[in-house]
């Protein structure tokens, strides 16, 4: 049986907002900083193909020096938000989705401890995260890290990464700890 469609709920209302926060380990600024910047990243998509933009935004809150594989401290309490935008290309199936440049960018950067990540797109209901930017997000967050995903008024659904990607084939399963 097909699992249950999330609901859609008010991405300005804050006593939703507080709700959600408290179940998926956020806080209600992070909430607000993860919908304002998805939106804002849709706004750089590159979509001339399909107009369809997708904007995402990626809650880091650990970063590795990216040639020695070591933590450092340099990242601050609050975290670092890593925007991206779908990119086209007129050989469409060259596109990269919003997801996987916002990952690119971070995992390059050095960004690690993904707390969340949020999309944004002009279409309601929200649109989810395509099989390939799933398969690409459990590459680097845990299971149970939520993805935010808003629609064309702010409003937005939420699922756990595992809810969206069961039963996945990650870096575990090839012997390579996770990043
Ligand atoms: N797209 C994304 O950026 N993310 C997704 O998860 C789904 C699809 C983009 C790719 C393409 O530029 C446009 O949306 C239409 O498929």
């Amino acid at each position: 049986m097909a699992p249950p469609t999330p609901p859609i709920l008010s991405g300005h209302d804050s006593s939703i907002i507080a709700s959600i926060c408290k179940t998926y380990n956020l806080t209600p600024s992070e909430f607000a900083q993860l919908r304002d910047r998805a939106v804002a990243a849709k706004a750089t998509s590159y979509s001339p193909y399909s107009k369809f933009r997708v904007g995402a935004v990626l809650l880091s809150k650990s970063k590795i020096d990216i040639t020695t594989g070591e933590r450092t401290t340099t990242e601050s309490e609050e975290g670092t938000y890593t925007p991206g935008a779908n990119v086209e290309n007129a050989s469409y199936p060259v596109t990269t989705c919003a997801e996987r440049v916002a990952f690119g960018r971070a995992i390059t950067e050095g960004h690690r401890g993904f707390k969340a990540v949020a999309v944004a797109t002009d279409i309601s209901p929200p649109a989810s995260p395509c099989g390939m930017c799933r398969q690409f997000i459990r590459e680097f967050c845990e299971l149970s890290m939520p993805i935010l995903m808003f629609d064309k008024d702010e409003n937005f659904s939420v699922l756990r990464l595992e809810d969206l990607l069961p039963l996945s084939f990650g870096p575990d399963q090839m012997g390579v700890e996770s990043a």
